[in-house]
């Protein structure tokens, strides 16, 4: 091997291993806030995450979900997981759809186990969501730990800020700006929709396949007919099942098929399919439906974004993952 050679040899080494050390920083690590007060969080998060999906995958899902809406609505401030005695938390707005909340009550207890009072359910959220993702495959994203928990909950925050399954790629787009995201980043967030599901009962489902445009027995007719035809025969037409559909059909691994679905008419969602309606839409669904590492990379980054663009600087650490304290204790 000649001089050249062993030079070029090296630098290849360099690159590869410096692309590895980012891979690992960004995919599954976080930041040092609890270093001195409890080093051992992250790890009990990442442990019991991993001891929960190996009886349920679809909690990655479940959670990821929760995530969004407690970042979206009043920043990440763990405010999604509050309980409220009249039924006016944040929650009580989207309950239907929610799960996740005995799995993060089971995290939060055993963080609490060790270190009682010093990790916010806010940061556990945040690490849950990642660790869940990259327990399907995901490749995951950096989380800088340090939030506190929200003392304040209300279901009327939600109807304000929340993107609904029936808004056009313009309503979309808007509804995404408006909490500082660009229309690419309100796609690139949409492929969440790789995993989990929707609920049959649900008005999302019910009236793009059983009364689209008000009118009883009508389908989307966006949707491909064939896939049409198979989520009616998952689901009745009955406000009451709770029958899961599939937002995806690998809804537990974490890759870019949601795309391809989106791309095929087969995306489950009105607003998945709103996606395709615009060219610049078209284009960036085309290139993730051809890329799971572009779509990873991507996701990754906005994920970073949405949690830690808001954040909750004033608040408590909560014992309970889904009341305040009654007295607060502060960081
Ligand atoms: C683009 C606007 C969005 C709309 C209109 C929307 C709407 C919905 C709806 C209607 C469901 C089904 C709920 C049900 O029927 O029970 C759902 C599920 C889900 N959403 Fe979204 N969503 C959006 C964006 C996001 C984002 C940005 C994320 C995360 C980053 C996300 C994560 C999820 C997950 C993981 C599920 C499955 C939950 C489970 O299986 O428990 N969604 N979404």
């Amino acid at each position: 091997m000649d001089s050249y050679d062993r030079m070029h040899s090296l630098t290849t080494l360099a690159v590869i291993l410096l692309a590895t050390v980012t891979d690992v920083l960004s995919s599954s690590d976080s930041s040092d806030f609890y270093n001195q007060t409890c080093p051992q969080a992250p790890t009990i998060v990442q442990n019991t995450v991993h001891d929960i999906m190996q009886k349920n995958k679809g909690i990655a899902a479940g959670v990821l979900q929760l995530q969004f809406h407690d970042c979206i609505i009043t920043g990440c401030d763990g405010s999604i997981l509050l309980s409220s005695p009249d039924n006016t938390s944040e929650k009580d707005a989207l309950k239907s759809s929610l799960r996740g909340f005995t799995e993060i009550d089971q995290i939060k207890s055993a963080v609490e186990a060790e270190c009682p009072g010093v990790v916010s359910c806010a940061d556990i959220l945040a690490l849950a969501a990642r660790d869940g993702v990259v327990e399907v495959a995901g490749k995951g994203w950096f989380v800088t730990l340090g939030r506190k928990d929200g003392m304040e909950s209300n279901n009327s925050d939600v109807p304000l800020v929340h993107p609904g399954a029936f808004m056009s790629y313009d309503e979309l787009v808007d509804t995404f700006a408006a909490k500082g995201f660009t229309a690419e980043e309100m796609i690139t967030l949409s492929g969440a929709h790789t995993l989990g599901r929707a609920v049959c009962g649900l008005p999302p489902i019910q009236i793009r396949y059983y009364q689209y445009n008000g009118t009883i027995g009508s389908v989307d007719p966006s949707i491909d007919p064939n896939f049409a035809r198979s989520v009616k025969q998952m689901c009745p037409m009955d406000t009451k099942s709770r029958v899961p559909v599939p937002l995806d059909l690998t809804n537990t691994t974490f890759d870019n098929k949601y795309y391809q679905a989106v791309l095929a008419n087969q995306g489950v969602l009105k607003s998945d399919a709103s996606l395709i309606t615009n060219p610049d839409g078209r284009k960036l669904v085309t290139r993730y439906s051809q890329s799971d590492s572009d779509f990873q990379r991507d996701f990754g980054a906005v994920m970073e974004k949405l949690i830690n663009q808001r954040w909750a600087k004033d608040g408590e650490i909560r014992r309970s993952w889904s009341a305040m304290n009654t007295d607060s204790i502060s960081l």
